[in-house]
């Protein structure tokens, strides 16, 4: 099922992205923070958080807000599953889940970022495989030999 996230979620949700390999356990402070804020108030309007969730544990979130430079273009700032939970189709349906809210509310392009590193190929075959263009690549963005690389979708062209 997915939902609002609760602060309950929080620490659930910090393990699965250490568990997703997103971060490392020494960086998880960052988000602790985001999320402090999150449920806070603190933070830019239109910010959304979705957990999907299993026998009442999260094992799926997804984080996307809109870019405050454009006219209803969004970003999706994070999506992971729980390791035990990938490739059930999960990833495809959180992301459908967020399409399909910012569509009901006349949202227009949803972009997404990723390492262009072999590491990362899986990210960019699930993007491609649940309709996302790649639309650009900015060499040497995250590091040197680090590119990054832009995914879109036209929310309105489906
Ligand atoms: C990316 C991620 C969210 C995908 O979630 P998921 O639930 O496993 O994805 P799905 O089962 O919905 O996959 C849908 C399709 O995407 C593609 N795909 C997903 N994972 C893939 C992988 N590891 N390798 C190649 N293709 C993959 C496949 O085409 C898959 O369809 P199929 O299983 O019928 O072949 C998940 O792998 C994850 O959390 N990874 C770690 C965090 C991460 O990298 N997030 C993105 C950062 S930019």
């Amino acid at each position: 099922m997915i939902r609002p996230t609760t602060p309950d979620d929080s620490a659930a949700l910090i393990a699965l992205t250490v568990a997703a390999g997103m971060l490392s356990a020494n960086e998880t402070e960052a988000l602790s923070k985001v999320l402090a804020d999150y449920f806070g108030g603190n933070i830019d309007e239109g910010h959304v958080w979705v957990t999907d969730e299993e026998e009442a544990e999260p094992c799926g979130v997804a984080y996307y807000a809109p870019d405050m430079m454009a006219d209803r273009t969004w970003h999706l700032y994070m999506i992971a599953v729980r390791p035990d939970y990938q490739r059930r189709g999960r990833g495809a349906a959180l992301l459908r889940h967020v399409e399909n809210a910012l569509r009901a509310s006349g949202q227009r392009l949803l972009l997404v970022e990723t390492s262009g590193l072999p590491s990362y190929e899986h990210a960019q075959a699930f993007y491609a495989k649940c309709g996302y263009e790649k639309e650009a690549r900015i060499r040497d963005f995250y590091a040197t030999g680090d590119d990054k690389v832009v995914f879109r979708k036209a929310l309105n062209a489906d």
